[in-house]
């Protein structure tokens, strides 16, 4: 090994020298600004299909961003999974399916489905749940359920209804005499459900209630219940709706019965986790109380976790991701330290090692973890920056890593909130943070390397086809920064090739001067 490398991922700062909504463009970076100025700097792909999307319309996004560092290949993931599995029809034939229609064809319970309503293609399409409730009918399926998570964080802040919409006119061509078909809950993905790295139980526990025991405020329709809340609290975003169950004469339309079966439809791990636990967990489950438990029969779209195996019952096989970063590393008895506050915190591990929550190494890998605030992001734009900084700095001062990487969650938690101000304040977080890191870099010896997963505060206002300007809490499309920093040596990049963020961990192990995998992309050295 050369020189320790020491890795940030500034999560959600793409790069863009369009204007509008720039928070990084508006942000006072002087330590970004010297980096890009002084040192090899270039952009790289991190959309799309540079990270194994369906196409280029799709943003990229922290899980396939993480995965695409983390390994070095571009992997097809889990919306390009699922959308060839429906298409080809694999899904169908899968036991997992068989198992759970079958349960409900045997027990005349219902099929319910649990998931994020949008196209969002970050956790879950839309047209995948299409998909299966016209199958179910078709297979003979004679009750199903639908409970939505409203999303707004994915796709436009408000949009929540042109989902409902689309849900409730696939309803209305599919029910008849032989099928009975409905929503039976649901609620903002930020209030309910959709925790995630065990930062919030008590959404799960929320969203528990709602979907299972069919407890919550009730409403005679989504439309109702959606149109109420923003009614109630002007300016709300869908990720912020309150949970809402669907009622006649006063009984829950979709309360979880035994005999019914339970898929969750959203491919991606990171929010689908917990709520897997609660279903597949035993009677030693001990996060919340369950209530009565009705027994069902659970499956996610895809196994979320593949170490812990969770959940047990899966209907698409997720990528199997070889031959990642710290597989090579580890096999060069390289220590590697990895950091993030909770919110990124399983990006910096489980997505960076091709979603497994396991070590490698007990011996080589060290993970850290500072525990994030439980709070919107706006009121605390700084987030756990500080605390991640001192812990690299302690890392790098150590002397004992050959490879550090921590992932500062500002840009991306911030603009996921859509507030301007706060987002603008996090990119200078982030940049405050960096100056610290640089300066210890240098000091010891270390070359330090800035990249992000995935533009999002580059890009916090859109102007749509009639010139209207609206705030965007999604990712953007954008490329992201890359930058090598060394303070006694240039490390020259290829500044045409067309690179993404697999060609990240090729590029850090040639800077390490060891052998990268064969099967990897090409590093970006010169
Ligand atoms: C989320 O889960 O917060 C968003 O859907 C995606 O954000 P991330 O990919 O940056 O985690
Ligand atoms: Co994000």
């Amino acid at each position: 090994m050369k020189k320790p490398v020491v890795l940030v991922v500034m999560d959600g700062v793409g790069e863009s020298s369009e204007a509008l909504g720039n928070m990084v463009m508006q942000a006072t970076t002087p330590t970004l600004d010297a980096l890009k100025a002084n040192d090899p700097f270039r952009t790289i792909k991190a959309h799309g299909t540079a990270v194994g999307l369906p196409s280029d319309d799709d943003m990229g996004n922290s899980e396939v961003g993480h995965n695409a560092l983390g390994c070095g290949q571009v992997y097809s993931q889990g919306a390009k999974l699922v959308n060839e599995s429906i298409e080809g029809g694999s899904i169908y034939a899968s036991d997992t399916w068989k198992e759970l229609v079958a349960g409900v064809k045997t027990s005349g319970g219902a099929l319910h489905f649990i998931g994020l309503l949008s196209d969002g293609n970050v956790h879950s399409n839309i047209g995948h749940l299409l998909a299966m409730l016209k199958e179910a009918k078709a297979e003979g399926v004679s009750k199903a359920r639908v409970h939505i998570l409203l999303d707004g964080r994915d796709v436009p802040a408000t949009s929540a209804l042109e989902y409902v919409d689309q849900l409730e006119n696939t309803i209305a061509e599919l029910k008849d005499a032989s099928f009975d078909v409905c929503i039976a809950s649901g609620g903002g993905r930020m209030q309910i459900t959709m925790d995630r790295y065990q930062a919030n139980w008590s959404m799960v526990e929320k969203g528990w209630n709602i979907h299972v025991h069919g407890e919550g405020r009730a409403f005679a329709s989504a439309k109702e219940a959606i149109e109420t809340y923003r009614a109630e609290q002007p300016g709300v975003i869908d990720q912020d709706l309150p949970g809402f169950v669907i009622a006649e004469n006063g009984t829950p339309v979709g309360a979880m019965k035994d005999g019914d079966s339970v898929i969750l439809f959203n491919f991606r791990g990171d929010r689908a986790l917990e709520l897997s636990m609660a279903f597949d967990g035993d009677a030693s489950f001990d996060k919340f109380d369950r209530g009565v438990m009705p027994k069902v029969l659970y499956a996610g779209m895809l196994e979320y976790d593949g170490d812990l195996h969770i959940p047990h019952k899966y209907l698409v096989n997720p990528p199997q991701i070889r031959h990642t970063l710290t597989e090579l590393l580890v096999e060069n008895g390289i220590n590697e330290y990895a950091c993030s506050e909770t919110q990124k915190y399983g990006h910096v591990t489980y997505f960076w090692n091709g979603n497994r929550s396991e070590k490698f190494s007990e011996e080589l890998e060290t993970w850290q973890e500072v525990p994030s605030d439980v709070r919107s992001f706006d009121e605390c734009p700084w987030m756990k920056g500080t605390e991640i900084t001192d812990l690299v700095i302690e890392a790098i001062e150590s002397g004992k890593y050959g490879f550090i990487r921590c992932n500062f969650p500002n840009g991306d938690m911030v603009g996921h909130t859509g507030n301007l101000y706060a987002t603008e304040i996090a990119v200078e977080t982030v940049d405050l943070c960096l100056t610290r890191i640089q300066k210890a870099c240098d000091e010891h010896g270390c070359i330090l390397v800035v990249t992000a997963d995935h533009g999002n505060s580059d890009q916090m206002l859109e102007k749509n086809k009639k010139g209207v300007v609206s705030v965007r809490t999604a990712h953007s499309l954008r490329p992201v920064p890359f930058i090598i920093h060394d303070a006694d040596e240039r490390h020259e990049m290829d500044m045409e090739s067309p690179f993404g963020l697999a060609n990240v961990a090729p590029t850090v192990v040639e800077l390490l001067g060891l052998k990268p995998y064969d099967c990897w992309e090409k590093s970006m050295l010169k």
